[in-house]
Parts: C-alpha cells; structure tokens; sequence
C-alpha cells in the first residue's frame, strides 16, 4: 500500500476475527516501530510482545478500553526505557512515534490494530508495570492491539482549514 493511502484509510479497529497474526507479520510491524524518528536518535523504546491467552486476559482486565486484546490474539506494549532519557517527555513522544508506525505497517499489510494508551495514566502504567513486571526505569506507554480485522471502517477526512494556521495564529 501507498504511504499516503494507509495514512489516509488508516482506522482503529476493535473487532477481529481471532485468527493468528504470523511471525513475518509481526516481524514487519516491530521493524516499523524500531524504524521511528527519535530524540537524539536514542531510540529508548523496547516491545514486549504479547501472545499468549493468560496474558493477554490479564492485561484486558486491567485496561477497561482495551477488552478487545484476547479476540485479537496480539498486543505489543511499547515502554520507554527513562534512563536513557534525554529531557523528561522524549520518552513519550518517542514511543508515540513508534506506535503510530507500527500502526500503519499493520495496516499496510491489511492487518487491523488500535492504540490503547496507558501513560499517562497512573492507574494503568501501574497496573501493566505489574503484570509485566517491568523493572523500575521501564515505563509502559502504550499499548498496540494487532489481529485480523472483523469490521470495515470509513475512510473519514478530517482536515480543517480553521486550524491551519500560517505565518503566525
Ligand atoms: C494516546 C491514545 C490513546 C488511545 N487509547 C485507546 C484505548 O484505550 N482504547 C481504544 O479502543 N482506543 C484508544 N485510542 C484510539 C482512539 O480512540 C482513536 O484513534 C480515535 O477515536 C480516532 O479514530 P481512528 O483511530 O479510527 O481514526 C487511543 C488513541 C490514542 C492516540
């Protein structure tokens, strides 16, 4: 698929069939998100992939919008490692660029997936923190939910020309 047509037709998709995604799927969608742009090239993000039911349940019930994870049959946490952190922030919006790269590769190979966010949110990066056990310095950003796709979405645009703004507000 184009760039601009999977950024375009892009959607976040809640519903799937359960069938599995592959490992050459899977890997593609890692390599987008290793593939991001990062502050001072840093690159502070690490995947925990997850596969297995037991887990995938277990972060469901900890995530009230992200119910959808066991039908998938696949969830990529995406966390920032805050020591290699250049100014507090980085880590957020490195990880986000990741994300949303991996959201499109899976797109792009006709997969569907949908970000499930988790920091800022206290309740929930401690929750995962604590199912995942993650070490202390690792923090869990988001969360992406990838399957096969059991709904179409429209193709929706949303640009608006009163906040396009040029030269000054
Ligand atoms: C930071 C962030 C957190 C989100 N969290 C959730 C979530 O927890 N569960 C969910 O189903 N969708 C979540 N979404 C997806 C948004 O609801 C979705 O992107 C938005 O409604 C626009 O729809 P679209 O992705 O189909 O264009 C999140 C998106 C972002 C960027």
């Amino acid at each position: 698929m184009d760039i601009l047509e999977a950024i375009f037709t892009r959607r976040s998709i809640r519903k799937y069939t359960g069938e599995e995604i592959t490992e050459e799927q899977l890997n593609i969608i890692l390599r987008a998100g290793f593939a991001a742009p990062s502050a001072h090239n840093k690159q502070p993000w690490h995947f925990v992939v997850l596969r297995e039911k037991k887990t995938l349940e277990n972060i469901a019930q900890v995530h009230p919008y992200a119910k959808m994870l066991p039908q998938a049959g696949c969830g990529i946490v995406v966390c920032g490692d805050s020591n290699v952190e250049t100014r507090p922030g980085f880590l957020a919006e490195d990880c986000s660029a990741a994300i949303q790269n991996m959201l499109l590769a899976a797109h792009g190979i006709g997969l569907g997936a949908v970000w499930c966010g988790l920091y800022p949110v206290t309740r929930l990066t401690k929750s995962v923190t604590g199912v995942m056990e993650f070490p202390e310095h690792i923090v869990p950003i988001g969360l992406v939910v990838i399957g096969h796709k059991n709904e179409d979405k429209q193709t929706i645009d949303r640009f608006d020309a009163e906040k396009v703004h040029y030269e000054k507000w």
